[in-house]
């Protein structure tokens, strides 16, 4: 048996491409729709209801596009909406803190593990409850580094202003002595080329894209939901609002020009409540 409908992932913005670049990588005969909520970017300072509400609309606007299956490719909506979404809706919803959870709890050999993250997957404790679920006996230590996100959506991430955010994010882990990273954002995959001038082989790191794939390939698997497919056309990319560096920073990720994001007017106007983002400290 065979489903050739399509996946639905999405992220507040670019960071999502990370986890979509490997789902062509892993599932390469799967149709792709991509949508970057560039509205409400960034998702990381806003209150967790807020990003909930958010979140559960573009479930919502997937599933009427007959997805069947969607990947929450951002941690902070993963950490906001994902049990919420699945109790809501029937279709396979797939988030990116436990794989990324999981894969470090196995890759550690000192049992220290770090987290770096937007403030919202920090305040909602998920990746220490998803690490300590793999493995209660590991330390965590978890880390807010949102200037991070703003970088890579400025398209800077691989830049000397990169180099010296990473640094200063890091200085402490390197302290504490972690021996592993967990890139808790899918904004953070794209400062790679920063992460190995900055932490050289210091640190094993985690990245959430490519687990989160492996588990979507599986899930395609176990409940006969794969294509049949050897190959689909280029992902399907829809944005919220301007989508100025987006298309740009696509295709630097995917080396291919992807087709030009469709501008989807889910929101006409930013949300009237909580809109104002919650400037979170560290
Ligand atoms: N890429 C998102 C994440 O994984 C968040 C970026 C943001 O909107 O703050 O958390």
């Amino acid at each position: 048996m065979s489903d050739v409908r399509p996946i639905g992932v999405f992220d507040s913005g670019v960071g999502g491409l990370t986890v979509l670049r490997e789902l062509r990588r892993q599932v390469p005969g799967e149709r792709l729709v991509y949508l970057a909520d560039l509205a409400h970017f960034p998702y990381g300072p806003r209150y967790q209801h807020e990003v909930r509400d958010l979140a559960l609309r573009i479930v919502e606007h997937l599933i009427g596009g007959d997805v069947k299956l969607v990947v929450i490719a951002c941690n902070t909506a993963t950490a906001a909406a994902l049990h919420a979404a699945r109790e809501r809706f029937d279709v396979p919803i797939v988030g990116v803190i436990a794989p990324g959870a999981q894969a470090a709890a196995q890759a550690t050999r000192n049992g220290r593990i770090a987290v770096i993250s937007t403030e919202g997957t920090l305040a909602s404790g998920e990746y220490l409850q998803a690490i300590k679920e793999a493995n209660p006996g590991v330390g965590v230590l978890a880390k807010a580094a949102p200037d991070l996100v703003e970088i890579v959506e400025a398209g800077e991430a691989d830049s000397p202003h990169a180099d010296a955010a990473l640094g200063a994010v890091l200085d402490e882990v390197f302290d504490w002595g972690a021996d592993t990273l967990v890139l808790g954002c899918t904004h953070y995959p794209l400062l790679r080329p920063a992460l190995r001038r900055v932490a050289g082989r210091r640190l094993r790191i985690v990245d959430s894209a490519e687990t989160t794939a492996a588990r979507v390939r599986r899930i395609l698997g176990v409940n006969r939901l794969g294509s049949g497919l050897e190959a689909a056309e280029p992902p399907r990319l829809l944005v919220t609002g301007a989508a100025s560096r987006f298309t740009e920073a696509a295709a630097l990720l995917f080396g291919e020009r992807l087709p030009e994001p469709e501008v989807l007017r889910l929101w006409e106007e930013p949300p009237a409540q909580g809109a104002e983002p919650m400037r979170a400290v560290s």
